[in-house]
């Protein structure tokens, strides 16, 4: 595997990935399985550190600075999104309604926590990323799940039965946009409806929006906060460069506040409860947000290609298995019930690793709606994709 490449490297760039480096480098995603199964799970993808990024820590290191951040650090945190933000989404955001955070999840539950009571409703538009189930189900909160349309009429959000299905006692909205892990990317005809719901309710919406740089030809990121000042009143955006490049493990995110009352209701939580940030997480997210650009528009490429090469073969190869191109991010859901229905299998994920050699998500944690999917992660070389591809087209026709 290369350790250095250009700003923006060749498309063949990440074509290199080694698998046995990959086995021996540890973390989540390669150690899971033994050494017969490919790992296409969690939300890491098989790539090195962009180079601003790796740039920005070896420089940390260097300075021998790994004691507590200065106080400045979170403002420059603030700028750089606000940069960003700016550039990519023509979202202006004040950077004094940013707060830096340790990673999504924590804020997310501890909005959930501050902004309900028990047995109050929390809307999920499910299937939806497992942890939301857990940040309302794990303090007694109760889910009002509101379903995603039909996969044929491409995952619509379903405001009817959104209108019908809620009640007084729902309170907050946990929106993810773009939407792991159907890859919808929500237009602003959906974004506005939700958007009258929740000002008419009086919700609170707490969108997650970590995947929104990665989304391919077509689709447009409008992030929930700017329908209005009305909307970004009730709005918390989440989000961190930790998707977009690849360093989750550097523990580091953010959420801006859409009015600074909201923010002020935030910071009644016990400072302490929050956690904080980390030196690596800090310089990695401000160097990306600066200068990581050419490198993500290099990686965008590599993973369209990979997206059509899995929607291509799942659709026109694997038996009983049916797909919908994502609009963003790099995870497929893939419809197993066919191959469920036909008796070659009993549980799609598990069919997939003991038959194919190939570790996937099981669609049961992301909600019952979830049955008989199964999430592919396709963030890794064309090799490699290639080799889970025929392993599970194989397994399906065997
Ligand atoms: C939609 C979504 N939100 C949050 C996370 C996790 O983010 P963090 O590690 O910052 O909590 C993920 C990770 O895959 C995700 O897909």
């Amino acid at each position: 595997m290369t350790d250095r490449i250009d700003a923006s490297p060749a498309a063949a760039w990440f074509d290199t990935v080694d698998v046995a480096a990959l086995r021996a480098r540890g973390g989540a995603k390669w150690t899971k399985y033994g050494d017969s199964v490919l790992p296409a799970w969690v939300a890491d993808m098989d790539f090195p550190p962009a180079p601003p990024v790796a740039a920005a820590i070896e420089d940390v290191l260097a300075r021998g600075q790994l004691g507590y951040p200065a106080m400045t650090e979170s403002d420059a945190v603030a700028e750089a999104f606000s940069g960003w933000a700016a550039r990519r989404y023509g979202w202006s955001v004040d950077p004094s309604l940013v707060l830096v955070t340790t990673d999504v999840l924590q804020p997310l539950q501890a909005l959930v926590q501050l902004c309900s009571e028990p047995g109050d409703g929390v809307v999920l538009q499910t299937p939806i990323y497992p942890p939301f189930h857990t940040a309302v189900t794990g303090i007694g909160r109760v889910i009002v799940e509101n379903r995603l349309g039909a996969a044929d009429e491409g995952y619509p959000m379903d405001l009817e039965g959104l209108a019908a299905g809620t009640d007084e006692r729902t309170r907050i909205v946990l929106l993810c946009n773009p939407h792991n892990p159907s890859g919808r990317v929500f237009t602003r005809a959906e974004l506005l409806g939700l958007a009258e719901l929740a000002i008419e309710r009086d919700w609170l919406v707490v969108s997650d929006e970590i995947h929104a740089d990665l989304l391919y030809p077509g689709a447009t990121h409008i992030p929930f906060a700017t329908l209005g000042p009305e909307v970004a009143a009730r709005t918390v955006t989440l989000t961190s460069s930790t998707k977009t490049f690849n360093i989750a493990g550097l523990r580091l995110a953010i959420a801006v506040f859409g009015t600074h009352a909201l923010l002020e209701r935030y910071r009644s939580i016990p400072r302490f409860l929050l956690g904080g940030s980390n030196v690596m997480g800090v310089a990695a997210s401000i160097a990306a947000w600066r200068d990581g650009e050419p490198w993500l528009a290099a990686l965008v490429d590599h993973l369209r290609t990979n997206r059509d090469l899995v929607v291509d073969t799942v659709n026109a190869s694997m038996a009983g298995v049916r797909t919908v191109a994502p609009e963003a991010t790099y995870l497929a859901w893939l419809d197993c019930r066919e191959l469920l229905a036909s008796g070659r299998a009993s549980h799609a994920a598990t069919f997939f690793v003991q038959e194919a050699g190939v570790g996937l998500n099981d669609g049961a944690d992301f909600g019952v709606v979830g049955e008989g999917f199964v999430r592919l992660n396709f963030a890794t070389s064309r090799p490699v994709l290639r080799e889970i591809l025929q392993r599970m087209v194989d397994a399906c026709a065997g």
